[in-house]
């Protein structure tokens, strides 16, 4: 018997907002190599446009994310999740987004997590023809726990497990969760200590990776992992690195699955985080 989706189905990652110890020096980097367009910010700091992609950036003492937001088309589904969580005895806040309506609210999550969920204010500007399409797709955090966090996203958030890594010891390694039918729009990774870890842009193709490769190596920032295809999600990628640490993911042809898809488990090996040879394997 299916299941029927909770109202957060579907909500694709829509905004993220970062924090830098030198938010001005994190701008001038993801402006140039992402091509977005920097906006002075309510309150400081700066706003990047790109096409299909938003980032809000303020002053932190450590690199981090102050919150990932997830967009719902229809603003009376953002209070029936809202009234979801409260019913649920997780508190939520209204959030002051410069891209949602009102009505948008945040939730926290463990380590440090802060969901936004809201109704965007309008559609995010399109990539002009020749441009490097890149739409800010899924989201991906660090934990020495992640079986808390990835309960907290499927049973409180209602988001959909596709696929758990293990280790020997079958305890959680990593885990990716979806918001729509793409196979994940946020996960988590096991690690020392809780971090921010890195998010993606997702690509209409294979070529799309070259055509940003070639416009990385023209501002001489070298790709720091890839290019290879991940085991859960099945998707192409690449990866740069900014001046704060966080590493940015172009991907493409990520695997899509619909809601009522049972979740699998892979082996936590080099092989399940690139299929085509050697893995970041967090510590
Ligand atoms: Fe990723």
């Amino acid at each position: 018997m299916p299941s029927s989706p909770s109202p957060l189905w579907p909500a694709p990652l829509h905004h993220l907002a970062l924090e830098s110890p030198d938010p001005d020096r994190l701008a001038d980097f993801l402006a140039a190599t992402l091509r977005m367009r920097r906006e002075p910010a309510r309150g400081g700091g700066a706003v990047l446009v790109g096409p299909d992609r938003l980032i809000v950036l303020g002053p932190g003492p450590e690199p981090g994310a102050r919150h990932v937001a997830y967009a719902m088309d229809d603003p009376a589904r953002v209070e029936e999740l809202r009234a979801r969580f409260t019913s649920r005895g997780n508190p939520t806040d209204l959030a002051d987004s410069p891209f949602f309506r009102s009505g948008s609210f945040r939730v926290s999550a463990p380590d440090g997590v802060t969901l936004v969920f809201g109704a965007p204010e309008g559609p995010p500007p399109a990539t002009e023809a020749g441009g490097l399409c890149g739409r800010l797709q899924h989201a991906v955090f660090r934990t020495p726990e992640p079986e808390p966090l990835l309960s907290f996203l499927v049973d409180e958030a209602g988001f959909v497990l596709s696929d758990r890594v293990e280790d020997d010891a079958r305890a959680l390694t990593a885990g990716f969760v979806r918001s729509d039918p793409e196979h994940h729009s946020f996960a988590a990774f096991r690690a020392s200590r809780p971090a921010f870890d890195h998010f993606a842009l997702e690509t209409d193709g294979w070529n799309d990776l070259r055509d940003w490769a070639d416009h990385f190596a023209e501002l001489r920032v070298p790709i720091w992992w890839g290019p290879g295809r991940h085991g859960p999600g099945n998707n192409l990628f690449l990866m740069i690195r900014d001046p704060d640490g966080n590493r940015i993911e172009i991907s493409a042809e990520m695997e899509h699955l619909d809601h009522d898809v049972p979740h699998r488990v892979w082996p936590q090996e080099e092989r399940t985080l690139n299929l085509w040879g050697t893995a970041w394997m967090r510590a």
